[in-house]
């Protein structure tokens, strides 16, 4: 297991409130979970469940009058006191976001060059214009970009969906960051290009030894990616374990239901859609928030822990399903009694 120093990111029991016209909305609830150095986890979970939210509260980026609670440790440091100048180092420089939008870190009228130029200075002012120059050259090879001198001088809207989100990780590459936060990165873009995305993520993760968060709502994308799978349902944490191991034995009849809604999981077989919707973040929520839509739920579900808790017989995993813990707390009673 990782102790505080080998994660480079570190959620501990984070909420995030919004107050809406409506009420009050509970959009992450006591979130914990934690990224080692060097690790690929992905977020998963149905739209909704507060992947994106968990994400924008690592970079400060939430709503205004957004109330977070709990505590966000990247690379050791807590980020709650960040201010002013180091607030915009730490954007620029130790934690960069990937959307599934490149054209949300893209300027249109400012040429590709001149935008990775920026993104390096402001992560090193001490980088003159011509190395920040040649460092997005450099980057715009790493990543895949064919005779990147031409595109340097190109304009956004002049290269494609696939070859953008190339040019937006660059945007972030130039800036060394020890983490990349990448939301739906590859959800707008064709099967083919998907791939290719995903496998330049994980060079770039092999080759750099950057650590990667990875968040999507389709488990087929990352199941030979992520190191470590977090399952979210309802802004909390469902269940937690290294991600092939989860996805050959779920121990939350949620991450089951996501599984059988994977078409890639099951070529040619009608999906089975998940039935019914998740709460909405404006309900009180006692007990296990997918019990309403559980075909195994059970009275004993409506006192289920909200954040995940060690299944004992299996080591790194944790689920926050009720009656798979006391199951596996039978049968640790059964072998060591
Ligand atoms: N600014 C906001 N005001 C009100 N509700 C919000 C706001 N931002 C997010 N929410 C709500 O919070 C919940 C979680 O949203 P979030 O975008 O984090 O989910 P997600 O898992 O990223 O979903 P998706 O897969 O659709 O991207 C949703 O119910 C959403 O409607
Ligand atoms: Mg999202």
């Amino acid at each position: 297991m990782n102790t505080a120093t080998d994660d480079i990111l570190r959620l501990e029991r984070v909420s995030v409130r919004l107050r809406t016209a409506s009420g009050t909305a509970q959009i992450l609830r006591d979130v914990s979970f934690s990224v080692g150095r060097g690790e690929i986890v992905a977020l998963a979970g149905e739209s909704g469940s507060g992947k994106s939210t968990a994400l924008l509260a690592v970079l400060r980026l939430l709503a205004p009058g957004a109330q977070t609670n709990g505590s966000i440790l990247v690379d050791g440091q807590d980020i709650a006191p960040l201010r002013g100048r180091r607030l915009r180092e730490f954007r620029a420089r130790t934690a960069r976001m990937v959307f599934q939008d490149p054209w949300r870190a893209l300027h249109p009228m400012h040429s590709i060059g001149r935008q990775l130029v920026e993104s390096a200075r402001a992560a090193d002012p001490s980088l003159s214009k011509d190395a920040a120059r040649d460092l997005a050259g450099d980057t715009l090879a790493r990543v895949g970009i064919p005779d990147p001198g031409a595109r340097l001088r190109s304009y956004p809207h002049q290269v494609s969906g696939g070859q953008l989100q190339r040019v937006v990780i660059a945007m972030a590459l130039v800036a060394s960051p020890s983490l990349l936060l990448c939301d739906e990165p590859t959800t707008a873009l064709d099967v083919t290009t998907q791939a290719q995305i995903l496998e330049l993520l994980q060079e770039l993760n092999r080759d750099l030894g950057i650590s990667i968060v990875l968040a999507t709502h389709d488990l087929d994308v990352i199941a030979d990616v992520a190191d470590k799978l977090v399952v979210m349902y309802a802004g909390a944490v469902s269940e937690e374990g290294p991600t092939q191991q989860v996805m050959a034995r779920p121990e939350h009849p949620y991450t089951w239901s996501l599984l059988q809604a994977a078409p890639g999981r099951h070529p040619g077989e009608r999906l089975r859609a998940i039935e019914g919707r998740p709460p909405s973040p404006l309900a009180v929520i006692t007990g296990c928030p997918f019990a309403p839509r559980c075909e195994h739920r059970r009275d004993v579900c409506d006192a289920a822990p909200l954040t995940p808790v060690p299944v004992s017989d299996l080591p790194g995993r944790h689920s926050s399903c009720v009656r798979v813990t006391a199951q596996s707390a039978r049968s640790t009673e059964r072998t060591s009694g």
